[in-house]
């Protein structure tokens, strides 16, 4: 588990949050490496023939949920797995409650690098507010005190738990990786600025600057106490980026403002209403020539059924209801819809940047498409993410 942060907003940890961070963190590689593993042989050697004799083929994830949902195999990880998410959040809210007041104040030290800018005014949407999302008590938007950051400060801690070091030192693999993927691509690309839909703490905003060192970087997100950890956390690795409170599906920036529109883990917290909305928004604040370029969970059209069926897991039991129906769609024909034309459509699979390396990671992106079981996965065996978007011709 990395527990290294190298910013001013860590919170410091005692013997004991270290080792409940742990026990928790070791739960969960157990549950998704472990117990996965036993529930698919369960399933490939048992339930599989058993319905075969019958002669009935489980050939969709709905049919694989159906089939396994009252075995022992199936009930015993989705009980552990829903109890060590609760007790990510548990563990990881001591240390923030116990120094919320000086990581509230640190919050409030004026900016030298970037900007924040809130609108108290802004209706929030309601994926946002109407659940717990993850089951992560309060969401991301709910306020605890005057200039809070708790939710903020929850989200970075749980990071280091919930994925057992999985997403790099600084948590921010998947923008490095996706940043450096069109570096490395498309090298006469130089986009001067880049814009971050649904940043939540900047951790995979950052290393956009990082990459394009000359770009003016910007990311939005709908809830206040992320955005303020976010913007103090970029001040105090000495980044610049401009956080600013917004709804990614009604922008208020100009036509045409952004080379490069991204988002990591963005779309599938969205309701396809407004996955469309946002499309729209991303296509209209898109300059001709830019890029809309988002990592997502891969699309259930590109995966195996029991690959479907596991990853549509979160939308039954984690509070992320509308993570099955995004996955359903034909990525493409939405940013066709949302204005793209079908042949500047890019999609990709890679390796992580900040794991295997620069040279590793140019020859692995020279095979665009590989789709296996580490594609969208954490897995210490290698995780390979998915990227998909379109240029605006
Ligand atoms: C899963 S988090 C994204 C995580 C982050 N981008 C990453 O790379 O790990 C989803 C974020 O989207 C934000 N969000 C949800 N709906 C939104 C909307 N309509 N407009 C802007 N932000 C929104 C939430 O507040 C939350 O911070």
């Amino acid at each position: 588990m990395s527990l290294s942060h190298d910013h001013d907003m860590a919170v410091s940890l005692t013997q004991q949050d270290r080792s409940r961070r742990a026990f928790v963190s070791t739960l969960r590689s157990h549950v998704l490496q472990q117990m996965s593993g036993d529930l698919r042989q369960h399933f490939e050697h048992s339930v599989e023939p058993e319905h075969a004799k019958s002669g009935a083929q489980l050939e969709t994830p709905e049919a694989i949920h159906e089939a396994l949902r009252e075995e022992f195999p199936f009930k015993a990880y989705s009980s552990v797995r829903t109890a060590a998410q609760e007790m990510v959040f548990d563990v990881v809210s001591d240390a923030v409650d116990r120094q919320l007041e000086v990581l509230n104040e640190k919050a409030t030290k004026p900016a030298t690098h970037g900007t924040l800018k809130l609108d108290p005014l802004l209706p929030l949407p309601k994926n946002v507010t109407g659940i717990d999302v993850h089951l992560s008590p309060g969401g991301y938007h709910t306020e605890h005190a005057e200039d809070d950051v708790t939710a903020g400060a929850v989200y970075d801690n749980s990071i280091d738990v919930f994925a057992f070091g999985q997403f790099g030192k600084q948590h921010n693999d998947i923008g490095t990786t996706l940043s450096n993927y069109l570096r490395l691509k498309y090298p006469d690309f130089s986009p001067a600025s880049i814009l971050d839909c649904g940043c939540t703490i900047g951790h995979n905003t950052l290393p956009w600057a990082e990459t394009y060192p000359t770009a003016e970087v910007t990311a939005i997100d709908a809830a206040a106490p992320v955005l303020r950890y976010a913007h103090a956390r970029a001040e105090s690795m000495g980044i610049a980026a401009h956080f600013t409170q917004m709804n990614a599906t009604a922008m208020e920036f100009d036509d045409a403002q952004f080379d490069v529109v991204f988002s990591s883990m963005f779309m599938h917290e969205l309701p396809l209403k407004h996955i469309q909305l946002y499309l729209k928004e991303a296509f209209r604040v898109l300059k001709p020539g830019g890029i809309l370029w988002q990592m997502e969970l891969p699309p259930m059209n590109a995966m195996p059924d029991y690959e479907n069926f596991y990853m549509n897991w979160d939308t039954f039991y984690n509070n992320e209801p509308y993570y099955g129906t995004f996955r359903k769609q034909d990525y493409k024909q939405l940013l066709i819809d949302a204005g793209f034309r079908a042949e500047d459509f890019v999609e990709a699979t890679m390796p992580r940047y900040t794991f295997v390396g620069e040279s590793a990671f140019c020859e692995a992106i020279q095979d665009n498409n590989t789709f296996d079981t580490l594609t969208g996965r954490m897995d210490p065996k290698g995780t390979r993410w998915y990227g998909f978007g379109a240029w605006k011709g």
